[in-house]
């Protein structure tokens, strides 16, 4: 065990509100998408989990198909949870989603009832939790009434097997539908699991964050696109083992000569703030207080660290600044 003592775990650490609710949130928050499946090293994973709740990161983001393969990180998760963390369980904020595919025929996938609380129960079972802290719809279904949907959430509430409800990847008008479901309902969405980062702006130009209208949170995923905006790929080389490197999610084609010069101005940026360009890319989010939380992936303890720092900085930006990058990115396509 190498956890200091709770004084000094959340010494450094600032939580924010996940919209009008009592919920906090620190502002980096852990996702388990990538680097804790069934391939990943154990110790590695135990080693960015530990050191992540040592420095007063108290929520980690699962969804039932992380992996891989699909199931995978939440069966890590609750193996480390067990052995390490199991005693800190009050401490910690845990999440997981349903929405996208997990089992063949009609029921393992979108957004109907029969999908999200069997999706629940097993997402339970793989962690070995009795409750998740926030139970995310992940993906909207054209196909099934969003009432059906959100009283799905809410029944996972009233069961007691979810404390919290969000929705993720919604666009705003059904966004603002399903928070007012499920006020109506009585369990308030609390959080809007969205991509945004700075050189993806969909979320802002699409009124995201002003549909939110302070009654749920935004947490921000891929805040670091994946990687590209972070000192990875600086040099225009994609090296082995990096998200670029596996070729899936982030494609070795998007490592381009102009991009990566853009990606050293922005950089030229971030140092003349003192920063890496990953801790600049997380200020950047930061600087809107409509934000809850950044929700940054690591590889390595080395990465999240580095990332940490972030949060000893103002998330503070000079009018010049805002221009400067503003001009960079209008470049980036
Ligand atoms: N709701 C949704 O639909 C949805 C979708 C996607 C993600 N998410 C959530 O958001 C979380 C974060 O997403 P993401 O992993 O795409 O976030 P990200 O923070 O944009 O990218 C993380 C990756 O960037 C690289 N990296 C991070 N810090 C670095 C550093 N300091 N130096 C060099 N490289 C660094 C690492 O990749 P390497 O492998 O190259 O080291 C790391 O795995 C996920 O785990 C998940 O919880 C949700």
């Amino acid at each position: 065990m190498k956890y200091t003592a709770a004084e000094t775990r959340y010494y450094a650490m600032k939580y924010r509100y996940a919209g009008h609710s009592g919920l906090r949130l620190p502002e980096l928050s852990l996702g388990l998408w990538h680097n804790f499946g069934a391939e990943a090293n154990e110790s590695v994973c135990k080693g960015i989990l530990t050191t992540a709740f040592d420095q007063g990161i108290t929520h980690f983001d699962l969804a039932n198909n992380y992996g891989p393969p699909a199931g995978s990180a939440e069966e890590r998760f609750g193996h480390i949870l067990k052995h390490e963390l199991a005693p800190y369980r009050d401490e910690l904020i845990i999440s997981s989603k349903a929405g996208y595919y997990m089992w063949p025929g009609p029921y393992g996938e979108w957004g109907s009832r029969k999908y999200l609380i069997a999706s629940c129960d097993q997402s339970l079972k793989r962690m070995g939790l009795e409750y998740v802290d926030i139970f995310y719809h992940h993906r909207p279904d054209p196909n099934t009434p969003l009432e059906e949907t959100m009283a799905a959430l809410a029944h996972l509430v009233r069961q007691g097997k979810a404390l919290y409800v969000g929705i993720s990847n919604y666009k705003a008008e059904d966004a603002k539908k399903a928070i007012a479901l499920l006020k109506e309902m009585g369990t308030p969405c609390i959080l809007n699991q969205v991509r945004y980062s700075m050189l993806d702006r969909w979320t802002e130009e699409n009124g995201l964050l002003d549909a939110m209208d302070n009654q749920a949170g935004t947490i921000c995923f891929s805040p670091l696109a994946q990687g590209l905006l972070t000192g990875r790929y600086l040099d225009g080389s994609i090296p082995e083992g990096s998200r670029a490197s596996v070729n899936h999610f982030l494609k070795s084609e998007a490592i381009t000569e102009k991009r990566v010069a853009l990606l050293n101005e922005l950089n030229t940026i971030a140092k003349s703030r003192d920063q890496s360009l990953s801790e600049m890319a997380i200020s950047w989010l930061l600087k809107d207080p409509r934000i809850t939380s950044v929700l940054i992936g690591a590889s390595s303890e080395r990465q999240l660290l580095e990332n940490l720092k972030a949060i000893n900085k103002p998330s503070t930006f000079s009018d010049e600044q805002i221009k400067e990058l503003d001009a960079i990115l209008a470049r980036w396509e």
